[in-house]
């Protein structure tokens, strides 16, 4: 262990040069030309991703580059992408055809590729092939090597491929730049065990691995002390968080440690995975005062036949009677859901089934996906691959039956007080303020912009099924 630590702060040193050397020519720049470079990043995919690319942000921020949201202004042009769904996939490659002609315009400017995608082999051989524009293409296992990475390729002129087929060890001391400065993510675990058996993730994120609860508890204490009030906690499968550490420790005992940790208001978690959820882990939600009264928890498919194929590990009665279980120990939970539509060899009588449990269950959110062949997964080679007219049709009645279920929940909050963490000015209306409840909901209030950042009791007026409506009390 002494050993890779020695290991890490010699790479964490050459990052640092890296960043002081691409920064002085930034500077000189600037100095030049009056102007500084900017980069962009586009993110696709989960939160994962987009915390990675809070951590990139960081890091071309100490490089000198100034962040922008408008793509041909950028210098430095990122796609941290997503390989879950093929259709993100080809919207990646959509873009990259348009940046050819962009760089045969401004050939100064650089394009980076990373995260799921490029950890394909397939991904990997199109891009040399077909999109040979391309500066630097890296994957999910090295994102802090961004600097030397751009710096060999400014040294060489050369495309950079960088991609690890194994992770290594856990990286720690990132700072992250955060779009809302009081809400921050953290990783508590990297990497997944499950093979479910549509799910490209275990072979591109790697294996289940956990930080160490002493680093991740004085990571949230130093964003404590910045101002942070609200934490998301992230792993692909956070109910298994700590297992595999020498000195094992359950989520629970994690989530009571940072229950503790003073200025923290909330505490969140994602994703859980239905088979893993402990009695242990219901208790601590339920005696945490800050952990959220909100459950994400990811059904897939409800009928029992096609979770065994999925390789869920878990029966339609067995996630019915763990979501009673919950709601009896914490009666006010709001409970969201994943599901995929679709999946081969899925029955009209199976897709009953998944209308079912909706029904019964009662998703305050549900985001729900066709199902998408991605090569490599067992699934990608089942028989009775469904046809796109008939997933199409049932995706489009599980809807109907999601969306019913989430306006009988944003019923019951009218006329109920809610503690809302206001987060900005509302996009469309300058007198009003939007924010979270506990339980996730959001909210639309009228305020002034000093509320931001604080928690306000404000009371539902209205449902607009997707967002309420309401008035400072
Ligand atoms: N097709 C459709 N949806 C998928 N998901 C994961 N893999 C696939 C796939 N091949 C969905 C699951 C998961 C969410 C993050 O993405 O519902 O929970
Ligand atoms: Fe994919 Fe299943 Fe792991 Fe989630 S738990 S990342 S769906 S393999």
């Amino acid at each position: 262990m002494a050993e890779n630590r020695i290991i890490h702060d010699e790479e964490l040193r050459e990052q640092e040069e890296a960043i002081a050397k691409i920064r002085s020519m930034n500077d000189k720049y600037t100095a030049e030309t009056g102007r500084k470079r900017k980069y962009f990043i586009l993110t696709t995919g989960c939160q994962m991703n987009s915390h990675d690319s809070e951590k990139l942000s960081s890091m071309l921020t100490d490089m000198g580059y100034e962040h922008t949201d408008v793509e041909s202004e950028a210098d430095f042009i990122l796609y941290n992408t997503c390989c879950v769904r093929e259709n993100a996939e080809e919207k990646i490659y959509g873009r990259l055809g348009y940046l050819k002609y962009y760089k045969e315009k401004n050939r100064d400017i650089k394009i980076a590729l990373c995260g799921c995608m490029m950890q394909q082999e397939t991904v990997l051989d199109k891009i040399k092939k077909t999109f040979k524009n391309v500066d630097i293409v890296f994957g999910t296992f090295n994102i802090y090597k961004l600097p030397t990475l751009m710096l060999t390729n400014m040294e060489t002129g050369e495309t950079v491929f960088d991609i690890w087929q194994e992770h290594g060890e856990i990286m720690e001391d990132f700072r992250s730049i955060r779009k809302i400065p009081f809400k921050a993510s953290v990783n508590i675990m990297y990497g997944c065990n499950n093979f479910c058996s549509y799910c490209i993730v275990p072979y591109v994120r790697g294996r289940e691995r956990s930080r160490q609860p002493e680093d991740i508890i004085k990571e949230i204490k130093e964003l404590a002390a910045e101002g942070v009030k609200e934490v998301m906690l992230l792993g692909q499968n956070v109910n298994s968080y700590g297992k595999t550490l020498e000195k094992p420790v359950t989520f629970a005992e994690l989530l009571r440690q940072i229950n503790e940790i003073e200025g923290i208001e909330r505490i969140r978690f994602m994703t859980s995975h239905p088979k893993d959820l402990s009695d242990e882990l219901i208790a601590a939600m339920r005696d945490c005062d800050k952990v959220c009264n909100y459950l994400h928890l990811p059904v897939q498919s409800g009928s029992s036949a096609v979770l065994e194929r999925m390789n869920r590990r878990y029966t339609k009665e067995k996630y019915l009677d763990l979501v009673a279980k919950i709601k009896k120990e914490i009666p006010d939970i709001l409970i969201s859901t994943d599901i995929i539509v679709g999946f081969p060899g899925e029955t009209e009588e199976d897709f009953q089934e998944t209308l079912d449990v909706v029904d019964k269950v009662g998703y305050s959110t549900a985001f729900t996906f066709l199902y998408s062949k991605r090569t490599g997964t067992p699934a990608a080679v089942m028989e009775d691959q469904i046809d796109e007219k008939t997933a199409k049709e049932r995706f489009n009645r599980l809807l109907e039956h999601v969306n019913a279920g989430v306006e009988r929940i944003s019923e019951t909050m009218v006329g109920t007080v809610e503690n809302v963490l206001v987060e900005e000015i509302n996009r469309q209306d300058k007198n009003m303020l939007t924010g979270r409840t506990e339980r996730n909901s959001l909210v639309h209030f009228e305020g002034g912009e000093e509320l931001i950042g604080q928690v306000v009791p404000v009371k539902i007026t209205q449902n607009k099924i997707f967002y309420l409506i309401g008035e400072r009390m």
